[in-house]
């Protein structure tokens, strides 16, 4: 394939193809209000949740959180790629695809080669690794011995790097390698982790003689690796580090494969190692993932609910397990709405999911499952009714005050009603006296506000909201005055905020898909879906001129702000220099005269 597809016939693409019209014949839509609904074709579910804006071009699941542009529908309902989609659907427009010719072209194709290479790099490795377990016996014996299938060895992609210093560098580096497509830098190796440099400058392999758990992505990439001693050797587990491509703290190992396996999944089980998902999914419990080594956290779980409705933590029986489970409780409260159900299993003294379903079998486990795990609900109020004596006036209190600190932490709903009657009734308080508390607590928040969304419950800031605004009706670009100056303020957000609108000013008939399409792949994009779902409430253009003319007035009070505030501490701590007092005298005579900020 040739050069790349022109920028600008995606985004005449995005305008001239109606999602409605490309959902619509694939998913049954009906008109809800100003956008069309139908229940999700990528999660199980029996009351609409998947949202088509006609208006943004854009769909989003409530229900799942999938969401994006026609092309990314086709992408996902039609199991294209990138270009195949355009192509699909230009055709269906009787458009061909462009492609650029030439040197500009040549160079962009190679920067995105650049980015790519790292992905493809991570995955001629994992290649290797699979390789030299074909050619190991004893690595074989060994997975073997752990009771491993062929089958579920290939499933999970397992591999083996043999004993050695230089392993890795031998086969992939540009140094000993020349002329072939897979040969890399000895930076982009260190880059991914796949190497160590130590204080002397030597640089030798992170993995040696261990069988290999590649680590990949919820796109399917590999991102890492974890690398097991094969018998008793510490480390047991060795894990790549935190790289630009590897982030424990929201992947999980399992997650793709179990989606690969079950294209509706309706739960998943948490455990704790790579060998119980492996082992589970070698027993037909093809729904659990592991976190790689660290507690679970929010991401976690909101990754996990965006899928599913039903989690299962299911953690040994011993202290750890235990400690490990009050961390997931505490970090999933945040993300337990109603309709989402959380519960924790705890095996029996030295058993883990792995020697466990070995012993007991699948239909055993998933009975156990069921029947002996206990909701996130009553264990809350489990754990902490025996953390503290109720018995005694100080032990109510401090339940309370742990009671209270938790529940804030949650969205309001049923769920949470529910443990306020519960905690209300341990502690004997009254519940109308708790409830009120914790409504005080909340309301303390500092934060800006605007309730003008279709949702009340939505605080956002000015800045964000600028970008919801933009989204919904980008011309508003054209009411964006001295942005420079706000630029220079450094506010979290201003940047996507002028990126955004440099884009609509380059291309003013771009719509809110073609703009996502832009930002796709890119660390804004998560910002832009999740600003994509909020409709301004009203959708006249007088109204909408002045909301964004009065949001860049607050992110200005709110830069002046911050820099005063700045100056302020600057000169208590180390004096100022003349411009520094220059400045600060000027933004202390401007907060005398506030109209002249707001201008
Ligand atoms: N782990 C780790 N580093 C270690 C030990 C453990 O990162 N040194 C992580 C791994 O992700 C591992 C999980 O914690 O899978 C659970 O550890 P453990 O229960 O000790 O191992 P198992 O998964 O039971 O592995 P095995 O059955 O092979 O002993
Ligand atoms: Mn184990």
């Amino acid at each position: 394939m040739s050069g790349l597809i022109p920028r600008s016939f995606i985004d005449d693409l995005l305008t001239r193809v109606d999602i409605v019209d490309t959902i619509h014949a694939r998913v049954s839509l009906k008109k809800k209000g100003q956008l069309y609904a139908a229940c999700c074709p990528f999660h199980n579910e029996k009351t609409p949740s998947f949202m088509v804006n006609p208006i943004k071009q854009f769909y989003y699941c409530f229900g799942c959180g999938v969401s994006g542009t026609a092309i990314s529908f086709m992408m996902a309902y039609e199991h294209l790629d990138f270009v195949e989609a355009v192509e699909s659907l230009a055709a269906n427009q009787g458009l061909s695809v462009p492609r650029e010719k030439g040197k500009r072209a040549k160079a962009a194709a190679q920067a995105k080669q650049k980015n790519k290479s790292l992905y493809t790099l991570m995955e001629d490795v994992a290649h290797y690794y699979q390789q030299n377990l074909q050619k190991n016996s004893a690595a074989q014996a060994y997975l073997e011995q752990r009771g491993l299938s062929r089958e579920v060895i290939d499933r999970y992609s397992l591999g083996y790097i043999p004993e050695g210093w230089d392993a890795v560098s031998k086969r992939f580096s540009q140094q000993s390698v020349q002329n072939t497509t897979q040969s890399y830098t000895q930076q982009q190796l260190l880059d991914v982790g796949l190497l160590i440099k130590n204080e002397k400058g030597r640089v030798y392999d992170r993995f040696r003689d261990r069988i290999m758990f590649p680590i990949v992505d919820r796109r399917g990439r590999t991102i890492g690796f974890g690398g097991r001693v094969m018998g008793d050797g510490s480390p047991k587990y060795l894990n790549s580090p935190e790289t630009t491509l590897f982030h424990k703290g929201t992947e999980l190992y399992g997650f793709y494969e179990a989606r690969q396996h079950t294209r509706k999944l309706s739960r998943i089980v948490v455990v704790e190692g790579y060998m119980d998902v492996i082992a589970l999914a070698q027993f037909g419990i093809s729904y659990a993932v592991a976190t790689l080594g660290t507690a679970t956290t929010k991401e976690h779980v909101g990754h996990l609910f965006r899928a599913v409705s039903e989690v299962i933590f299911c953690f040994d029986g011993d202290r750890a397990g235990r400690e490990a489970a009050w961390r997931a409780l505490q970090n999933s409260l945040t993300v337990l709405r109603d309709g989402k159900d959380i519960r924790f299993l705890f095996l029996p003294m030295g058993e883990d999911p792995d020697s466990q379903v070995r012993k007991i079998g699948r239909e055993a486990f998933e009975k156990s499952l069921q029947r002996d795990s206990i909701s996130m609900t009553d264990y809350l109020i489990e754990h902490l009714s025996k953390s503290h004596n109720l018995s005694s006036r100080e032990g109510r209190a401090s339940f309370l005050a742990e009671a209270g600190q938790l529940l804030q932490t949650m969205p309001d709903g049923l769920i949470c009603d529910q443990l306020k009657v519960d905690v209300a009734r341990l502690t004997s308080i009254d519940l109308a006296a708790f409830t009120k508390r914790k409504r005080k607590q909340i309301n303390a928040e500092p934060k800006q506000s605007f309730s003008r969304l279709n949702d009340r419950k939505v605080r956002i800031t000015p800045i964000r909201y600028a970008i919801t605004l933009l989204l919904h009706r980008p011309a508003l670009a054209a009411e964006v005055s001295n942005l420079e100056e706000i630029v220079m303020f450094n506010l979290p957000g201003v940047i996507l905020l002028a990126k955004l609108i440099e884009t609509i000013e380059e291309s003013p008939h771009i719509n809110a898909a073609a703009i996502l399409d832009r930002w796709r792949d890119t660390q804004h994009e998560a910002s832009i879906v999740s600003l994509m779902r909020w409709q301004p409430k009203s959708d006249d253009d007088v109204m909408l001129a002045r909301e964004i003319k009065d949001c860049l007035r607050q992110i200005r009070k709110q830069a002046y702000g911050k820099k005063l505030e700045n100056l302020l501490q600057k000169e208590r701590i180390n004096g100022l220099d003349d411009l520094e007092k220059r400045d600060l005298l000027a933004l202390l005579r401007e907060c005398d005269h506030p109209e002249r900020i707001e201008q």
